[in-house]
């Protein structure tokens, strides 16, 4: 009888582990997050009329109803602490609550950012040793969303465990879970988005200390190199993702810099092939109707919210080109996988093309397949069909059996 209870007991605990650590992970990011953070286009010169205008621009737009729902604040909004210890917001912010409001009056929800360290990474007030104080600030102002950035922490774990590397990454486990459980405490539902930079193979032990996305590499810029060395060093990353819980190859870069129009397509279908939280970072003010289409492409967003919750993965790689398969939810018993072929190489275009390698990803024969970026059906096609892709470019397509 007792061996029978712990069985269950057991079994029960590993169910809830396979379902993303319990309850309150359950709650929110049950698909990956979308919404907008401030730090890639306005870093440390935000301000509380820069977030109004974005949740405006969200929903006039039109992409809040297209699922970005996060407006995100970014470093600098700290300001000092009060005589009892309760952070304030900076003069850029004079009012977090009444943002907050504001955001919340727009069908929108706010996101803000803070370090387990002294301070954060542009040298603002950090959390430590107020992790509950700040969680309940958080809670109170009305915060939805908390991305926690080592930064200065990792000062104080090369103090606390000098030339010990385990015991180093104790020190951020724990400091991690500190502000999993401050902010359980709360009551209010926050997602948690850790910003680490991947260390320790953070998808290994996050989900276990709360969190519902981890940074999985250092930061992103808006050049094509730095975005597609770290989409496609998510190769392999896949089983750590599901319903709940997110590799997360940072925020979208799509609009920002010298991406061109094919490299715009390109990062955003590798983050949907990702199912990585879709953290739009450009300037809304400024949004071209070309940038606005890639953004809101209903097909490509629905890939990465596919209710399955599985990553894609590489399947194929050779030379420039690779192709990654991501599983989607089926349809009335018909199997059906997003498919993106990327040429990554200079040749534009590149003559030699390229198949599908069906095998790679499971199917035999052909399959029948629809280009969602270009909206239309390519009827049944094998490996003999060859795609010709510019440089830097990509074809996505939904393929069934
Ligand atoms: C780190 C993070 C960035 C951003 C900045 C803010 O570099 O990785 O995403 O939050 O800090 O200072």
């Amino acid at each position: 009888m007792r061996i029978w209870s712990k069985a269950l007991h057991v079994g029960w605990l590993l169910a809830a582990m396979g379902t993303g650590m319990g309850a309150a992970a359950q709650t929110v990011a049950s698909t990956p997050p979308m919404g907008w953070n401030s730090w890639n286009f306005f870093a440390g010169k935000v301000t509380d009329k820069d977030i109004r205008d974005t949740a405006d621009l969200l929903v006039s737009t039109g992409m809040r109803d297209a699922g970005y729902v996060y407006v995100n604040i970014d470093d600098t909004w700290e300001g000092k602490r009060d005589a009892q210890g309760r952070i304030q917001s900076n003069e850029k912010f004079p009012d977090m609550k009444a943002l907050a409001d504001y955001v919340h009056s727009k069908g929108l929800k706010l996101g803000i950012y803070s370090s387990p360290g002294p301070q954060t990474c542009a040298r603002f007030e950090g959390s430590l040793g107020h992790e509950e104080q700040d969680a309940q600030t958080y809670a109170d102002w009305g915060i939805d969303y908390l991305k926690y950035d080592l930064c200065s922490y990792g000062g104080v774990m090369r103090q606390q465990a000098p030339n010990d590397i385990a015991g180093q990454y104790k020190l951020m486990h724990e400091a991690y879970e500190k502000m999993h459980q401050a902010i359980v405490k709360t009551g209010r539902p926050m997602v948690y988005s850790f910003c680490q930079y991947g260390m320790d193979s953070v998808w290994q032990w996050g989900p276990g200390v709360g969190a519902n996305l981890w940074r999985t590499t250092g930061d992103i810029s808006a050049n094509f190199d730095r975005m597609s060395l770290i989409g496609r060093s998510q190769a392999g990353l896949a089983k750590y993702a599901g319903p709940g819980h997110w590799n997360d190859p940072d925020m979208l870069e799509v609009g920002n810099g010298r991406l061109n129009h094919v490299e715009n397509v390109t990062h955003m279908t590798l983050w949907a092939m990702l199912a990585a939280p879709l953290i739009a970072g450009n300037n809304l003010t400024q949004m071209t109707p070309d940038v606005a289409a890639i953004l809101m492409n209903k097909d490509v967003i629905a890939i990465d919210q596919d209710a399955l919750g599985k990553q894609g993965d590489r399947v194929f790689a050779e030379g420039p080109f690779e192709i990654w398969a991501k599983p989607l939810k089926d349809e009335a018993g018909h199997p059906s996988m997003a498919v993106a072929i990327f040429n990554f190489g200079e040749s534009d275009p590149d003559l030699r093309g390229v198949g599908l390698h069906l095998k790679e990803m499971g199917f035999n024969g052909q399959v029948t397949a629809r280009d969602v970026w270009a909206g239309k059906d390519l009827g049944r096609i094998g490996d003999d069909y060859k795609f010709i892709l510019p440089k830097h470019g990509v074809v996505l397509l939904v393929v069934k059996r």
